[in-house]
């Protein structure tokens, strides 16, 4: 069967990799143990050297029992679990930390992302321009209103939507953008948001990705409409479940706060039975007080541990550059900080005499090092859920058969910087790796460096 001709039975009980954890996760435990056989450590794992990185990595999520237990507990005693204090409590730690006016927190970053949609002025027969380097969670908000995802090629240097691709898509139906800031690198904020005033386009920034990044010294998802964040547990602010929207807009705010609880008046607090009029179509995806509790925890490292992996990656990245075939993503011109999430780098098989991008993975992985390719070769553009809203009567009602010939967008949403991304990408992660030590990094770099130096040979393992 034909990939968009998945039926809905195989659809809901395929297993596909969908979120960069579960992604993280599958490379991960992929990773076998190398008995050495020499003890010369200039030898490559893979062909039976000692591995470069012995001492293992860090764990993620981390839980300091001692300091943070008791606080849980207390939530738990308080018989409070719903949305209360604890919830505000973290709504305005991460609003000031961002210096912007309002925080809504919701269960998670996808419904954070969908929220902020919701609550534009974006109708059916619009076009919201989507970075194309993500999954399916992106863009659900988009298809919930109606309109139509355009993709716009990326950067192929920075990973991130090219503005040049998206001024090309732009046409009189165009009422958004979406940037994701991919792999926690920021997207070109500035001249995305130039292009939105220019053309009056509303921003939302899948920032779920890129806590604590930073343009021009500014954080992500603080300057556009909405910037939506993902507190899931592989993330840099790891809840297990969360999400938020950050904006400016005060009026926007309230009208998301009413969404998040029922339609109820924005303040309205859970249980209060005067708040059953609903005033607008809504939604129920209120974070709980536990959630709020261990995000209000885990603030208190978020920032030590954003300065960790920010020196580990400049390191990294030093170093790494003196090796031809590995190169670390870089920003665009005004970035200047990253969140790290998964440091990334642009594999090139010429540069490593004709290693390919798989046998390298697995000699890094021999030492100890976990390496993934990331988000599969399977463009979000040609993915089963865009034709089955296609097929919907409100799509067939506002969209020509051409535009929802579903053969004719893929094609003409084609992004060939993607697919060569989707080739060459090496994603470092999970959080343990880039909260190690400058030694780890060492150990890293030395593992390339074994490689480079040994590549005849370990292609022929
Ligand atoms: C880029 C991106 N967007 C959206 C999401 C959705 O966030 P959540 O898993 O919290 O729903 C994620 C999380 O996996 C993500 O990585």
């Amino acid at each position: 069967m034909k990939k968009d001709q998945v039926s809905r039975r195989s659809f809901l009980q395929s297993s596909g990799l969908a979120a960069v954890g579960s992604v993280l996760a599958a490379q991960i435990s992929s990773v076998s143990a190398q008995d050495a056989v020499s003890t010369d450590v200039t030898v490559p794992a893979i062909l039976g050297g000692p591995k470069a990185h012995k001492s293992g990595w860090k764990g993620w999520p981390q839980w300091n029992a001692e300091a943070w237990t008791p606080k849980m507990d207390a939530v738990m005693k308080s018989r409070n679990w719903s949305r209360a204090g604890k919830v505000s409590e973290f709504e305005k730690k991460w609003a000031d930390m961002h210096g912007v006016k309002h925080c809504l927190t919701t269960v998670n970053g996808t419904n954070a992302l969908s929220a902020a949609w919701m609550q534009l002025d974006i109708r059916p027969g619009d076009e919201v321009i989507c970075s194309p380097y993500t999954f399916s969670a992106s863009v659900f908000g988009v298809l919930y209103k109606g309109a139509m995802p355009v993709w716009a090629d990326i950067d192929p240097m920075t990973f991130q939507i090219d503005p040049e691709k998206i001024k090309e898509k732009i046409t009189p139906r165009t009422k958004g953008i979406l940037p994701v800031h991919i792999c926690g690198y920021p997207s070109d904020m500035p001249a995305i948001m130039e292009i939105a005033k220019e053309h009056n386009l509303f921003v939302v920034e899948d920032a779920c990705q890129a806590h604590l990044a930073e343009i021009d010294g500014k954080k992500v998802g603080t300057t556009s409409n909405a910037g939506c964040f993902s507190f899931q547990t592989s993330k840099c602010l790891a809840i297990g479940e969360g999400g938020a929207i950050l904006t400016n807009d005060t009026d926007y705010y309230h009208r998301l706060y009413s969404y998040h609880n029922y339609g109820y008046a924005s303040g309205t607090t859970p249980g209060q039975i005067s708040s059953i009029t609903a005033l607008i179509l809504a939604n129920k995806i209120r974070m709980s007080e536990y959630q709020a509790v261990i995000g209000l925890c885990q603030l208190e490292n978020i920032e030590e541990q954003h300065k960790i992996r920010n020196e580990n990656a400049s390191y990294l990245s030093e170093k790494l550059s003196a090796y031809s075939g590995v190169t670390p993503v870089k920003f665009h011109k005004s970035g200047t900080q990253a969140s790290y999430y998964i440091y990334s780098m642009i594999y090139n098989t010429e540069g490593l005499d004709g290693l390919s991008r798989e046998q390298f993975i697995k000699a890094m992985e021999a030492e100890g090092v976990y390496v993934g390719t990331g988000y599969p070769n399977d463009p979000i553009y040609t993915q089963p859920f865009l034709h089955e809203v296609f097929k919907s009567d409100i799509y067939k009602k506002f969209y020509s058969e051409d535009e929802l010939d579903f053969e004719k967008y893929k094609q003409r949403n084609h992004c060939p910087a993607l697919i060569k991304t989707f080739n060459t990408a090496l994603w470092i992660g999970a959080q343990g790796v880039m909260l190690g030590s400058k030694s780890d990094m060492d150990d890293i770099v030395n593992a390339v460096d074994k490689i480079h130096n040994n590549v005849a040979k370990i292609k022929t393992v």
